[in-house]
């Protein structure tokens, strides 16, 4: 045996390892999730709306993957851009420009709406949320107070991400977090008010924050216009309107978190398209990399830009994922992708709806896009939160080769995602309705 081969020898390939190997590694790993209700379960293979397990079973995926394979996992001229950037250039230090993070800052920008015609990238949405909390700070230094957040937020887990988001209180994290305010979010089906009543109270909670439990004008206002992990939820569309004006009164930017909201999961390319409201910054991750990691952020041209040093990540430019970025963008425009998401969620709505009667777990199914939650209730009077339930159908679902996400916001967990790429077929959507009609039955007769 040579030296070579002696101290390679214990390092694993990917093209022949062990059993061994891998549970050596998962024994290794800090990580853990959390529904623990995917013990062992090693993904080898994406295409599409499915993916395939290391023993070859099929799933519909109604994840997308953490909602990032908008236009389906493993696109060929996505997958073809990443390679030859990587074989081309795949790192440089952030001092120096690639081609293309000039050329995917041209077009997100052309195509961004309203004065939202800087942009800064990153790998992570955490970090792109910190993009935007320094990019306050920085253009709004006479606001010492703290931010401001809706109470059902997410905005990631990075330290101060999370700080904005899940979990609120009593975490070992608290300690760390940056100070933060947060007032509720529109939730009428929960309230018990009329949609209107209800963003009225909401309004009137925020004007509260801001003239009396803030020490000091907040910087930004940091909200997702559809929640993700907090119930997917969307808003009335005079909660937008209201907001943008309370901040404008108080010089307050205005932030859009569209992790998940964006490139095009909703219909259309970002969220605010929808509601008419144009943020100061707003924040971009997931699906924009088509697989590969990219986040960033988009900021009018009324902001001042960083300076040298404010925001330099070794990798936060990475030349590879830009590239699977700008080719992401193409596909998504080229194969009609939005129109195939608000087409394909008006369709997966509908059969939802058609089940709906038939179950007396859904209490409400809301849009809009393939940004799709189902809310399973107790009670459809009480609406006790059927969380365990929710865990019993996801459970039941993936044996049945179908992945449903589910919130687990705040320890409720009981909303069901349904939130498959823009590719998915219709046949694969009779599948997934089908597969739920059924696990529902089943746990309702228990
Ligand atoms: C709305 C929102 N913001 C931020 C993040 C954080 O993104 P990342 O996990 O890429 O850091 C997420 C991730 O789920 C998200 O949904």
């Amino acid at each position: 045996m040579t030296e070579t081969e002696r101290v390679t020898r214990g390092i694993p390939v990917l093209t022949s390892y062990t059993d061994d190997d891998l549970a050596d590694g998962r024994a290794a790993l800090l990580s853990g999730w959390s529904t623990g209700s995917e013990p062992g379960l090693v993904i080898t293979r994406a295409a599409g709306a499915l993916v395939w397990d290391a023993k070859g079973n099929e799933y519909i995926d109604c994840t997308s993957m953490a909602w990032s394979n908008n236009i389906g996992a493993s696109v060929p001229e996505v997958v073809d851009a990443a390679f030859a950037q990587a074989r081309q250039l795949s790192h440089l230090r952030s001092n120096f420009d690639s081609v293309p993070l000039l050329l995917l800052s041209k077009a997100m920008t052309d195509a961004a709406p309203g004065d939202l015609k800087r942009i800064g990238f990153t790998l992570h949405g955490s970090l792109a949320v910190e993009m935007a909390m320094k990019l306050a700070l920085l253009n709004r230094p006479a606001h010492t107070g703290p931010f401001l957040a809706l109470t059902d937020g997410y905005h990631g887990r990075s330290l101060a991400s999370m700080g904005l988001g899940w979990p609120h209180v009593n975490h070992a994290f608290d300690r760390a977090y940056p100070p933060v305010l947060r007032v509720p979010q529109p939730y009428a089906y929960r309230s018990g008010r009329t949609p209107d009543e209800e963003v009225d109270y909401c309004i009137a909670e925020l004007r509260d924050a801001i003239a009396r439990r803030a020490t000091g004008l907040p910087p930004a206002f940091f909200m997702e216009p559809i929640q993700g992990n907090g119930t997917q939820l969307d808003f009335p569309g005079r909660y937008y309107h209201e907001v943008r004006r309370v901040c404008a009164e108080h010089d307050i930017l205005l932030v859009f978190d569209e992790v998940q909201t964006g490139f095009g999961r909703t219909g259309r390319m970002w969220a605010a398209e929808h509601y008419g409201v144009i943020p100061d910054i707003l924040v971009f991750g997931k699906g924009v990399g088509g697989g590969f990691p990219l986040a960033g952020v988009l900021a009018s041209t009324a902001l001042a830009g960083f300076q040298a040093g404010d925001e330099a990540l070794t990798f936060g430019e990475f030349p590879v994922s830009l590239a699977a970025g700008l080719a992401a963008l193409r596909v998504l425009h080229r194969d009609g992708l939005l129109q195939a998401c608000a087409e394909m969620g008006r369709y997966a709505t509908a059969a939802l709806q058609a089940i709906r009667p038939r179950h007396r777990l859904i209490g409400d199914i809301r849009g809009p896009g393939l940004l799709i939650g189902v809310e399973l209730v107790r009670d459809q009077q009480t609406r006790e939160p059927a969380t365990a339930e929710t865990l019993e159908v996801y459970r039941r679902a993936m044996d049945l080769g179908v992945i449903f996400g589910t919130t687990r916001y705040a320890g409720l967990g009981h909303v069901l995602k349904v939130k498959p790429p823009f590719t998915v077929t219709h046949a694969q959507l009779d599948r997934v309705v089908e597969v739920l009609d059924q696990v529902l039955t089943a746990v309702e007769n228990r």
